[in-house]
């Protein structure tokens, strides 16, 4: 089995990245398509995980200064959630954020994802905004 981690390349690589970010965080919302991109896209830095040329999972990556860094849009294929594959996409942040002397990342969790970020080692700072009405964030971080 081969596993990658890497920004998506080409084009049907980057569609295949934001449908999965659109399936699996603005879909069951009831989101229009085009909801899941934002201008931060431009500049973050995308993770996808690719197994046998297939992704399974992704996250973006935005380095708020020197220190510090912010996990967002961090999604799994609903068949294969609990199976390590965000946790692997996560542990690629965590060392090229090292890599790159970043000492602290942070995130906002939503509240479903809690007991997965905990598992990682972060901590919860404090409850922050409402996404869509309903889906309680809470702020997280860990020093690296
Ligand atoms: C949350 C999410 C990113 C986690 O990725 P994943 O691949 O499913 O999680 P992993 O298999 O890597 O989990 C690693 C560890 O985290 C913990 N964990 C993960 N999900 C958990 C849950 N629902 N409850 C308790 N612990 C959990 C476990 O300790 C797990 O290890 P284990 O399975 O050996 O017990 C993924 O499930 C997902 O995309 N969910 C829907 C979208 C979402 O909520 N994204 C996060 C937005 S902030």
């Amino acid at each position: 089995m081969e596993i990658e981690i890497r920004s998506p390349k080409s084009e049907v690589e980057w569609e295949q990245y934001y449908s999965l970010r659109y399936r699996i965080l603005r879909q069951p919302w009831n989101q229009p398509r085009g909801s899941e991109r934002n201008e931060g896209d431009e500049i973050g830095l995308h993770f996808a995980l690719y197994e046998n040329e297939i992704l399974k999972a992704i996250a973006r990556l935005d380095i708020n200064d020197e220190k510090s860094a912010q996990v967002r849009f961090m999604a799994v294929e609903t068949e294969i959630q609990r199976k390590g594959y965000g946790k692997q996409v996560m542990l690629a942040i965590e060392n090229y954020c090292k890599s790159i002397s970043i000492s602290e990342i942070v995130l906002h969790a939503r509240e479903i994802a809690i007991p997965f970020y905990e598992s990682l080692d972060y901590q919860l700072v404090e409850k922050s905004h409402l996404l869509f009405n309903e889906i309680q964030h809470h702020l997280m971080s860990k020093k690296v």
